[in-house]
């Protein structure tokens, strides 16, 4: 079964595939708003008699469930969000809906899972074991991975895969690697109250910007002083608001911005440093800081060894050695298939979109952004090649 070759199969179909993303990319839909890209999912499986079960994660994630030939699954994965932005691509297929977008491709890993999805189930007599595709929603910023894993959606599977395209590799190649390969991604609300008054009497007043300018700066100690030079963390004030005027102190300021790192307990040392310099650099100055984070906070990304060796293995089948590549270092954005990862073993893949090695392509949530259709076959293939080649000890023998 491991040496099935797959490529006939997604030859003759990868066309239909294409046109599907296609019209995904036409309707973007943001977060837990996916119903028409939800709907297109189900129709899309029930065309072709595939079992499914809907409603998950807030209503719109969709569940393929494929039977396999013996024990075990595994799932594999793609988001179907898309994001606010209005599209400048210029294509013929660009998103009808203004101010909306699939900047992030979410619609090709939508339609690669979808071809996945239809290949193995057509060859469901041949493959080792059961697969379950999830299509989740609310990939930005919305946590949904979260909600399919407390769904117990990962509770009877033995490893997760999922990929997203990426626009520094070219097409052809694949990125795995083991270990921490994206960053935890964590919003905070800083809102230092002091007493407000006229500008020419400060001794009568408690001053928040003072307050707020000496706390922004505080904060870049953070990651300069309070982590080792091995450690990886990022602390980003993004947004300062306070007052309304140039002769009046006013009653509060707000302090916003981000924080990434690489460790779950460096990410829990920083939030907490926010926290202590918030509220003593307000003390300092006579005021009170409240600090608020937000509550869709991702973990970081940190693939499985022997998962990700598994895959690498795979990838050169599917993409030949010289195509996979590990990675240099890990990205500081973020990932909600963190959640998957932190329930079951699994790796999470970086698939080339650019044209050619160095050729340049518009970044991830820009407004030029498209996943490439050249893409997908490969994707396809990958996904395949990872269910059809397992068997219950590929972990244990993919342990270096
Ligand atoms: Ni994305």
């Amino acid at each position: 079964m491991g040496g099935m070759d797959w490529r006939p199969y997604i030859d003759a179909h990868a066309a239909d595939w294409v046109a599907v993303r296609h019209e995904l990319h036409r309707i973007p839909e943001i977060r837990f708003e996916e119903h028409q890209t939800s709907a297109r999912i189900q129709a899309f499986l029930q065309d072709r008699g595939i079992p499914l079960t809907a409603g998950h994660a807030r209503g719109t994630g969709v569940a393929a469930e494929i039977p396999g030939q013996g024990p075990g699954r595994l799932l594999l994965r793609a988001d179907i969000d898309a994001l606010e932005i209005e599209e400048q691509t210029g294509l013929p297929y660009a998103s009808t809906r203004p101010g909306l977008m699939h900047a992030c491709g979410h619609d090709g890993h939508t339609a690669c899972l979808l071809g996945a999805a239809q290949t193995l189930w057509e060859h469901r007599d041949q493959i080792p074991v059961s697969v379950r595709c999830i299509f989740q929603p609310g990939e930005e910023e919305a946590a949904g991975g979260r909600l399919i894993v407390e769904e117990g959606l990962l509770d009877d599977v033995d490893a997760c895969f999922a990929l997203h395209g990426w626009p520094s590799l070219p097409t052809g190649d694949i990125q795995i690697g083991g270990g921490p390969v994206m960053a935890s991604a964590d919003f905070f609300h800083i809102e230092i109250h002091g007493k407000g008054g006229h500008a020419a009497d400060p001794g009568a007043c408690v001053d928040p910007v003072l307050a707020a300018a000496h706390l922004i700066t505080a904060l870049q100690s953070l990651a300069s002083r309070e982590l080792s030079p091995w450690e990886s963390g990022v602390v980003s004030v993004t947004r300062m608001e306070g007052g309304t005027t140039s002769n009046i102190i006013p009653d509060c300021a707000v302090v916003e911005g981000t924080v990434r790192a690489l460790d779950p307990a460096v990410r829990d040392r920083l939030l907490a440093s926010i926290e202590r310099v918030a509220k003593g650099q307000a003390e300092t100055f006579r005021a009170k800081a409240k600090v608020v984070f937000g509550t869709n906070g991702y973990p970081p990304t940190i693939n499985d060894h022997a998962a990700s060796a598994y895959a690498a293995r795979i990838g050169e089948g599917v993409f030949g050695a010289e195509h996979v590549h590990g990675l240099d270092h890990p990205y500081m954005t973020a990932e909600d298939f963190s959640y998957y990862l932190q329930r079951r073993p699994g790796t999470f893949a970086f698939l080339g979109v650019a044209p050619g090695p160095g050729e340049p392509y518009p970044g991830l949530h820009t407004p030029r952004y498209d996943f490439s259709d050249a893409s997908l076959p490969g994707a396809v293939h990958y996904f395949c090649s990872l269910v059809s080649n397992w068997s219950s000890g590929a972990l244990e023998n993919s342990k270096a």
